[in-house]
């Protein structure tokens, strides 16, 4: 599975995203340590800060499913129906986090916009340095 194989995926998951607050789509997909690919969509609430990240989708559900390791995440993400969207959603603090309970510092995160003119491959490491563990 390469980057932009995955990222193919993240994109195709952002539209099944529900986004009628923001009505900015995201899509996620993770890689786990055995070769799967799950994926998410950000869903959002009226109750805005209930709303849940692709990202966090994407992982809750891998490890639902009996992941406990991710090796790879993408991400693509931009405003409904701005095919022109130039925004990288690069992943917020809390879904940072969440990567990191799962992941070893070297996973890279590639986050791309939508029109796929822009791409960033960023290490967990550089994300998110000093993750809080209660494991070492
Ligand atoms: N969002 C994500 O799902 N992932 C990101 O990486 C950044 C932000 C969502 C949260 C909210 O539904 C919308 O994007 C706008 O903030």
């Amino acid at each position: 599975m390469s980057p932009d194989e995955l990222l193919a995926e993240a994109r195709a998951a952002a539209k099944n995203a529900y986004v009628p607050y923001s009505g900015f789509a995201v899509g996620a997909a993770v890689l786990t340590s055995d070769g799967t690919v799950v994926c998410g969509a950000n869903v959002e609430n009226a109750s805005y800060g209930l709303s849940i990240c692709a990202e966090t989708n994407a992982i809750t559900t891998a490890v639902a499913a009996g992941a406990r390791e991710i090796v790879a995440v993408a991400v693509v993400g931009g405003a409904v129906g701005d095919p022109n969207a130039r925004a990288l959603a690069t992943p917020c603090g809390r879904c940072r986090q969440i990567i990191a309970e799962f992941a070893r510092e070297d996973l890279v995160v590639f986050v791309e916009d939508v029109p796929g003119n822009e791409r960033l491959d960023i290490p967990l490491a550089e994300l998110l340095p000093h993750p809080f563990r209660l494991r070492p």
